[in-house]
């Protein structure tokens, strides 16, 4: 190595020695008797100084004309510092420099690379590799480091055997479009890129393998969010002979393995919510459980009493935000706003302040009297101090409406600690659901994920009704995995893409291979795929998942320092038999 020390590891036991040490020009200050640099690497920053009098001046001078970001080799000696650092490891001491070389200079970065930097998403994105610098985001990858061999420590000891499955390969459904690949020597056909390995491990299954699993990318060509990027990375997992509690079971194991090695907190054991339990006090497949709020059902209670906007609705609910009955008339406007912009959709918000003298007052107050507002008060368990707030329409978008309002005051009351974690399980959830544009059900999770078999009964006559053998993982209001049994015979797997309006020419076409293995063989299986990038986020306790990506993309899904997508070639155009558009002079 050019360096005998990182930039992260000299303290005051190491005073007296001659090091030498390698990094990257942080900072200068020059007190004209004095001249400092801070010296960063991957480990740390030391600091490095040179004195008028004690230090060769043509040295000093050439100090002084470094820039930002140029790479040096120092030597000097390790000496105690004046004045101490106690907010750095190595803020105990300093290198008097004897030699320093340039290894190559730098041009004035665009934005500062320090913890806190002056430079815009799209600065940053642009010059990724300088944002990688900077302590903050290469700290969010040591996490995902750690995470995967944590994963990967975590399944083989539990004999999970990684193996990669292809990348270009023909469509599996997961939800979204495929990324296509266009192929060079069969023209006019095409690969799809995996939205997930999904058949892949299942095929791995019916070969034996028992325990599979993958950290792998996966990509899905869908609207960009926070927590959604083209490309991400699943811990793809799989095992045969199993029911649905091992599979929960084994898995919990992982989570707490990784809050428990990586985290150092010692997660409770999750507990089990229905889909049905969660959209009824929640509204949501993915309730934040960090803080209660639960959904109050109001409908029967306020129904009947001359307010046109209860009296027609199909349900009224609403939560109670302990303490909150403080909140000013101002503040109550701005939520009803929030539940009214079309995202959220409500028509109204209503709301009743249970003063902390005792007494109550609401938006409604020319409909419902105190004695009544006294019984919605005891329907929340409300208690002075609190305040309460009703929406009313069409069932499903009020309980949608109702759980975007409750996350908004979770938030706003400071429920939603990061450092804070609520995780469980969702099951039980609806196999199909109905596609109102397309007209027909689609598989809520994938096609082949398996019916409940006490609901299979309901296939026929109430498709919507029947329960699916699928779970998903959620933690402080994040769905980090999802999973399922699946199917394992042919008539059923053939039943199911049926159900979901494919021929049966269409079903064989597409999935005729994993429909064949079932003939051979198939074990009972199941599995689940954690959104790795997601996890990553949730234990580094930031919303983005990008910052734990080395070279994410924004969010219209480009790549702006490669410059990616890009137009090809008209030569690669043809090559690939792909009709030329001309380009227009
Ligand atoms: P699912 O589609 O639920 O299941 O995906 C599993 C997990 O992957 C994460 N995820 C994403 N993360 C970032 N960006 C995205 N665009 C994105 N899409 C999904 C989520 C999600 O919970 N094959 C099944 C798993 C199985 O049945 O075993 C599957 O892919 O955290």
């Amino acid at each position: 190595m050019l360096r005998t020390h990182t930039c992260g590891e000299l303290r005051i036991k190491d005073v007296q020695q001659q090091v030498t040490l390698t990094g990257w020009v942080q900072r200068l200050r020059d007190k004209g008797s004095l001249v400092w640099v801070d010296l960063r690497d991957r480990y740390g920053i030391t600091q490095l100084f040179l004195e008028e009098g004690k230090s060769d001046p043509k040295l000093i001078e050439a100090v002084r004309q470094l820039g930002r970001e140029f790479v040096v080799k120092a030597t000097g000696k390790v000496v105690e510092r004046q004045s101490k650092n106690d907010k750095m490891p190595t803020g105990d001491i300093e290198i008097r420099v004897e030699t320093l070389e340039v290894l190559n200079p730098s041009k004035l970065p665009p934005f500062t690379i320090e913890e806190d930097t002056d430079g815009g998403d799209d600065l940053r994105m642009k010059y990724r590799y300088l944002d990688l610098r900077r302590t903050p985001v290469r700290e969010s990858l040591q996490l995902r480091h750690k995470m995967a061999q944590q994963t990967r420590t975590y399944l083989d000891s539990l004999n999970f055997i990684e193996v990669e499955t292809p990348v270009l390969i023909k469509s599996t459904p997961e939800g979204a479009r495929d990324f296509v690949v266009p192929s060079r020597i069969n023209h006019g056909e095409f690969y799809a890129l995996p939205q997930s390995p999904q058949t892949f491990k299942q095929l791995l299954m019916v070969s034996g393998f028992d325990r599979y699993y993958q950290i792998v990318k996966c990509f899905r060509d869908e609207d960009l969010r926070a927590d959604r990027q083209p490309e991400f990375t699943q811990i793809d997992c799989e095992m045969a002979f199993v029911t649905r509690e091992d599979i929960l079971s084994t898995f919990e194991g992982l989570i707490r393995h990784l809050f428990r090695t990586v985290k150092g907190i010692d997660l409770p054991s999750l507990p089990h919510m229905t889909y049905a339990d969660a959209m009824a006090n929640y509204g949501s497949d993915k309730p934040d459980t960090r803080f209660g709020m639960k959904f109050t059902d109001l409908t029967s209670l306020v129904q009947g009493k001359g307010f046109q906007v209860f009296d027609g609705a199909e349900l009224v609910v609403g939560i109670c935000a302990t303490g909150a009955a403080t909140y000013t008339r101002k503040q109550i406007d701005e939520l009803t706003e929030y539940v009214k912009r079309p995202q959220i959709g409500a028509k109204g918000l209503v709301w009743a302040r249970y003063e902390a003298g005792g007494s109550l007052k609401s938006s409604v107050d020319k409909f419902y009297n105190e004695q009544e507002l006294k019984k919605w008060a005891e329907a929340f368990n409300a208690q002075p101090g609190d305040l309460i707030l009703v929406l009313a329409g069409p069932a499903d978008s009020t309980r949608k409406a109702l759980s975007e309002l409750r996350l908004l005051l979770g938030t706003q009351l400071g429920l939603r600690d990061k450092n804070t974690f609520s995780a469980l399980w969702v099951i039980d959830f609806p196999l199909l659901e109905w596609d109102s544009e397309a007209n027909r059900f689609n598989a809520m999770h994938h096609p082949f994920t398996s019916p409940k078999r006490e609901d299979l009964h309901l296939l026929d006559s109430d498709p919507g009704k029947v329960r699916a053998n699928a779970y998903d993982m959620v933690i402080n209001g994040t769905e980090v995995g999802g999973g399922s049994i699946r199917i394992h015979d042919r008539p059923t797997q053939q039943l199911m893409f049926k159900k979901l309006g494919f021929t049966d020419e269409e079903a064989k076409k597409q999935f005729g291979f994993l429909m064949e293995a079932f003939e051979f063989g198939a074990p009972p299986h199941g599995g689940i795929a954690f959104g790795f990038d997601r996890l990553c986020s949730l234990f580094g306790g930031v919303d983005s998942i990008r910052d734990f990506i080395a070279f994410p993309k924004n969010n219209a899904g480009r790549d702006t320092m490669i410059d990616t997508p890009s137009t090809i070639s008209p030569d690669q155009l043809r090559e690939l038999g792909i009709a030329v558009v001309e380009e227009k002079k």
